[in-house]
């Protein structure tokens, strides 16, 4: 059974060190892709790594993200394979009666075995280029305290801390 569990190991390590950052491509999710996006979400939005992130994303969301603003919903796709590695979504917010428009970084995934390869950063850079032509100043994003790897992934795409943010919950089964 270790033996095993190893050899899984150094296989997705072998994986892992043959990619390089050009073997993808980034381009508009489709409605075929629907499927394999969720799949991915529901490896890495887990209730264990990523509590919150869980609780608020939901079918529902990625259908209506999706249907409001498809040129925001990005995939990375795997050259040799056609399997979709990665996506990130995002939306544009608009102030009424206000020259302000905001680009929004809503959500970003990535297969752990891809992760650390340049997907997020590709995903994220044709993003912020779709948020400038759509009039965005200024792009916004926010992450779980706890997530260490994402609050490092968006400040390297140039993100600075503005707010923090306080979440409450409380427990509506205790009196
Ligand atoms: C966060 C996430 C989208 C990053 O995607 P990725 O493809 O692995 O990121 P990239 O390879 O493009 O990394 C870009 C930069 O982010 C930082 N980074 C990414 N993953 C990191 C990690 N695990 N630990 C530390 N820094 C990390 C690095 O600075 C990296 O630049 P470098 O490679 O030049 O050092 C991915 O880890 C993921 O899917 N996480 C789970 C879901 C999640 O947290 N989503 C919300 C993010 S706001």
């Amino acid at each position: 059974m270790e033996r095993i569990e190893i050899s899984r190991k150094s296989e997705n390590m072998e994986k892992r060190t043959k990619r390089k950052k050009g073997d993808f491509e980034v381009r508009q999710m489709t409605l075929d892709d629907l499927p394999q996006v969720w799949r991915i979400s529901e490896r890495i939005f887990t209730p264990y790594s990523l509590q919150f992130t869980y609780r608020t994303w939901n079918i529902g969301e990625l259908l209506s993200r999706f249907q409001d603003n498809p040129e925001l919903c990005l995939v990375a796709e795997e050259k040799r394979t056609g399997m979709i590695v990665g996506f990130a979504i995002g939306a544009v917010l608009k102030r009424p009666y206000s020259p302000w428009t905001y680009g929004y970084f809503a959500w970003a995934g990535v297969k752990r075995t891809w992760q650390k390869h340049g997907v997020g950063e590709r995903l994220y850079k044709e993003l912020e280029r779709r948020f400038r032509e759509k009039g965005a100043r200024i792009a916004l994003v926010d992450v779980e305290s706890g997530n260490h790897a994402g609050i490092r992934f968006i400040e390297k795409l140039g993100f600075k801390k503005s707010q923090i943010f306080i979440w409450y919950s409380k427990n509506l089964e205790q009196q």
